[in-house]
């Protein structure tokens, strides 16, 4: 029996650079704890390929008044495939889960979340979702800005070159193109972007632990969470 605590279940935010593998370990803790597994990133992705799908993302830049007038109109939701397994995203009742992986969401994404209105709007989503506790969400700034309650705070990174490499990867695994140096040169300026922005910006909450994965299998990475995990039952905060 996982379950963390009897009064509530815990929190658990995994904040951390693009494509370090947030996502894998994320849903990794949530299966062993019979957590919800929430990825935020594909909030931002689904707001981005709705701007997309309505013409307000062009060579001309971001109809930003437009997408915010129609912000309301936006429902995200998460559901379970029992064919494959996963939770999809849905966004206003279509199944966007491989459109908002493509390569111009990934390339507009940090642009349309660097936008206040929309960051408010997804936030007051995510801490709904997150109500009851029990869940694990992975992003840029649940542990600093969406939980900053959360009981365990992970923040992870990776070498770029590994990170572009895993990226590269996962694309080819899907039958996606795919151009290794593209893919290094978006994540740098994603981190770029990410880290500088006004508004929640990416950065590693005081008391978050530090995971790098470079040069860890994600069994390895299982066992240092749940070495986190018995130290936490215990009040240990290290
Ligand atoms: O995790 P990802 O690569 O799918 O995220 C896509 C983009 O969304 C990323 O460039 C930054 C942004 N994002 C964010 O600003 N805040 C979050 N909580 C999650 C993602």
């Amino acid at each position: 029996m996982n379950n963390l605590s009897v009064s509530r279940p815990w929190i658990i935010a995994v904040d951390g650079h693009s494509s370090c593998g947030k996502s894998t370990f994320a849903k990794a803790i949530a299966r062993y704890l019979k957590y919800s597994y929430i990825d935020s990133g594909s909030m931002y992705r689904s707001v981005t390929w709705f701007a997309i799908q309505n013409g307000w993302i062009s060579d001309h830049g971001i109809d930003k008044e437009s997408l915010l007038k129609n912000l309301g109109k936006i429902s995200i939701q998460f559901r379970f495939n029992p064919e494959t397994g996963l939770n999809e995203t849905w966004l206003n009742e279509t199944m966007v889960e491989r459109d908002i992986r493509d390569t111009l969401v990934s390339s507009m994404v940090s642009e349309i979340s660097a936008i206040p209105e929309v960051r408010h709007r997804m936030v007051a989503i995510q801490r709904e979702m997150g109500r009851k506790g029990g869940i694990v969400m992975d992003g840029r700034d649940i542990g600093t800005v969406v939980f900053p309650q959360a009981e365990i705070k992970i923040f992870m990174t990776a070498d770029l070159l590994v990170r572009a490499q895993r990226r590269y990867d996962e694309l080819i695994s899907k039958k996606m193109p795919a151009s290794f140096e593209d893919i290094r040169k978006n994540l740098e300026h994603r981190d770029y972007l990410d880290s500088t922005r006004t508004e929640s910006p990416l950065k590693k909450a005081e008391d978050a632990i530090v995971l790098d994965n470079s040069k860890m299998t994600p069994d390895q990475q299982m066992e240092w969470f749940k070495e986190l995990l018995e130290k936490r039952k215990k009040g240990i905060n290290s």
